[in-house]
């Protein structure tokens, strides 16, 4: 169900203004390899893949490389994506109504290339793939307290903490660590845009212009034919519109 909802309703690859996404190949594994045996990025992983055979036998699964992106940068892999899509808690009775609705997330970024806000675009990309193309409901992520990078990640493209956990997790160091557990809902999404929007807008030189953009802008996100970045292009574009006596 996962492979076919990410591989039919997903139009591949996808460019955000810097990036390109796309499913991850069994041969991304060395370059996937080379960036998650780095120890400041493995001390936050699930798996520290010590020796490539280690990490070919679990990258390689059709059931890891369906729900694994790449993140590349003029061609070259710098980072990867999770979306693990997956029924949410229902009531027996209505189960099947719960099915393939959400999404755990996960992301790794080359420490290379970090601080640039490149973990920031994608992750806001998949955000866009996960609402809009594929029509789930919320997505979650989770992370150790420990792992500001993430969670601060987490807060950027506008996620919410929702739990806050004491000392659950086991590190590999041996410590028993917090846990922060972020998500968000389809309909945050669509109002945080439609807001970051209207403050885009400001009817800058025209009222009835000003309206009409707005009509128009709104349409297009309810409707979710819009992307994020295309969204930003058209107010910029829109706004210096000369005016309409
Ligand atoms: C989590 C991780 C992906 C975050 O990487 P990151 O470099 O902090 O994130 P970004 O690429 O979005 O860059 C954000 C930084 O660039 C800055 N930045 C520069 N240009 C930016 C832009 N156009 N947009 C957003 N941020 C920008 C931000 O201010 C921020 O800097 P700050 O941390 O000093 O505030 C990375 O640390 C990582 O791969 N960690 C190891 C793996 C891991 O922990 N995975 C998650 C397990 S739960």
């Amino acid at each position: 169900m996962l492979m076919a909802s990410l591989a039919d309703d997903v139009e591949w690859p996808i460019r955000t203004e810097r990036l390109l996404l796309r499913p991850a190949v069994a041969a991304d594994v060395g370059a996937t390899w080379q960036i998650r045996r780095i120890e400041s990025v493995s001390q936050w992983l699930t798996r520290a893949p010590g020796a490539l055979d280690e990490h070919v036998k679990h990258f390689g699964e059709p059931e890891s490389l369906a729900k694994t992106l790449v993140i590349e940068l003029d061609g070259r892999i710098i980072g990867d994506l999770m979306i693990a899509v997956d029924d949410a808690w229902a009531q027996a009775e209505i189960a099947e109504r719960a099915k393939a609705v959400q999404a755990d997330l996960g992301w790794v970024l080359h420490p290379d290339h970090g601080g640039r806000g490149f973990a920031t675009e994608a992750v806001r990309e998949v955000l866009r793939i996960c609402f809009d193309d594929l029509g789930l409901r919320r997505v979650s992520a989770e992370c150790f307290a420990a792992n500001e990078a993430s969670w601060r990640l987490m807060e950027r493209v506008g996620m919410r903490r929702e739990t806050h956990t004491l000392r659950e997790s086991l590190h590999r160091s041996g410590e028993w660590l917090d846990g922060f557990g972020y998500a968000l809902l389809a309909e945050e999404w669509a109002n945080r845009l439609l807001s970051q929007l209207n403050k885009a807008i400001q009817f800058p030189r025209s009222e009835r212009l000003g309206l009409r953009m707005a009509v128009v802008l709104r349409t297009h996100v309810w409707s979710r034919a819009c992307r994020p970045h295309e969204l930003r292009a058209a107010t910029e574009c829109w706004s210096r519109w000369p005016t309409i006596p």
